[in-house]
């Protein structure tokens, strides 16, 4: 679909799903709840877990948001729009249903060529959570999107997603920076913008107030394993597939000829973007070749995209 015929049918509250530099998003215009209704029943996503609303310019967020600091305003300042979310006050314009209830709202300025040039056209603020049925990986390209809905919804083609992997979704409490979904921004990116003095904490499970990483998510059909250092391989499996580094391709050769597994290769150690950007294409390949359960090889976490892709790996084990 091109773009002006994506602005008419959201304009008239459909939903179009539309390429962020991320993974592709679900959208409808935020300020309708007809709308907003809709986006949770095509993804059948649970009630309690709010939507990001996603605006054109940072000088649109006070139409939805309030912004109470100097924190606040310099991550804004500092990287809005990039692949990073910030939860705020809401204002009366963003209704509950978006939010879940909660009095905070989650805003993004995606960096997408399309997907400014759709909410700078338009003028609309929208709602857009990843463009997948709930619980299953995001997609990354449209023939992801049809394996999760068909034809059924409409589709802005963008090809493949920059980045891959969803929004650091942030919140200011006090002076520190609260991370409650990892992601491409880490927090050594965090405190390079706005200093070391400032706290840059991932939450954890008692503190986490994103609704979203309480479920099971990001998961394919097959069944995920983690593979951890030095762990081996099952031997003479079906339908298994292996998710492996060029590193240990190299290293275990032998080993994984013998293990009889499908191999999946994610790049290299060294370059964890590619890592992150091949996650969920090899989780939709093996589901395509029928696999029924996937090895998937442990990253060491100290490095912030390696934590968010084992964030993302770990959702998909519970
Ligand atoms: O990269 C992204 O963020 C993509 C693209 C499409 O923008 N969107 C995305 O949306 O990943 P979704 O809905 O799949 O994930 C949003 C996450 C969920 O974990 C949700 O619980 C959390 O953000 N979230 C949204 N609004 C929130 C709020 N008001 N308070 C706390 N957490 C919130
Ligand atoms: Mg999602």
């Amino acid at each position: 679909m091109k773009i002006t015929e994506a602005i008419k049918e959201l304009e008239q509250w459909n939903i179009v799903v539309i390429p962020t530099e991320t993974v592709y998003g679900l959208a409808a215009d935020a300020t309708n709840i007809s709308a907003i209704k809709n986006i949770f029943i095509t993804k059948n996503r649970p009630q309690d877990n709010p939507l990001i609303v996603h605006v054109w310019h940072k000088k649109d967020i006070n139409t939805y948001a309030k912004i109470q600091s100097d924190l606040e305003k310099t991550l804004i300042e500092k990287f809005m729009p990039w692949p990073f979310t910030i939860l705020l006050h809401k204002k009366n314009t963003i209704s509950d249903t978006v939010t879940a209830g909660s009095t905070l709202v989650a805003i993004r300025i995606p960096q997408h060529p399309i997907a400014l040039k759709i909410l700078q056209d338009s003028w609309l603020a929208l709602a857009a959570p990843s463009a997948n049925i709930s619980g299953k990986p995001s997609p990354t390209n449209i023939t992801m999107v049809e394996q999760n809905f068909g034809d059924s919804v409409a589709v802005v083609d963008g090809g493949r997603c920059a980045v891959w992997i969803e929004s650091t979704v942030v919140q200011v409490q006090w002076d520190s920076v609260i991370i409650h979904r990892p992601g491409f921004i880490t927090p050594t990116d965090i405190h390079l913008a706005i200093g070391k003095d400032v706290p840059v904490i991932y939450s954890n499970e008692k503190n986490n107030i994103s609704p979203g990483i309480k479920y099971k998510h990001y998961a394919p059909k097959a069944q995920i394993h983690l593979l951890e250092p030095g762990s081996l391989l099952p031997i003479n499996s079906a339908k298994r597939g292996l998710i492996v580094t060029d590193e240990r391709i190299s290293k275990h050769q032998c080993e994984i000829a013998q293990s009889n597994c499908r191999i999946y290769r994610r790049g290299s150690h060294a370059n964890l973007l590619e890592c992150a950007q091949k996650l969920y294409d090899l989780y939709y390949q093996a589901d395509k070749d029928g696999i029924l359960h996937i090895y998937i090889e442990s990253l060491p976490e100290e490095n912030g995209v390696a934590y968010a892709i084992m964030n993302r790996v770990k959702k998909s084990l519970e």
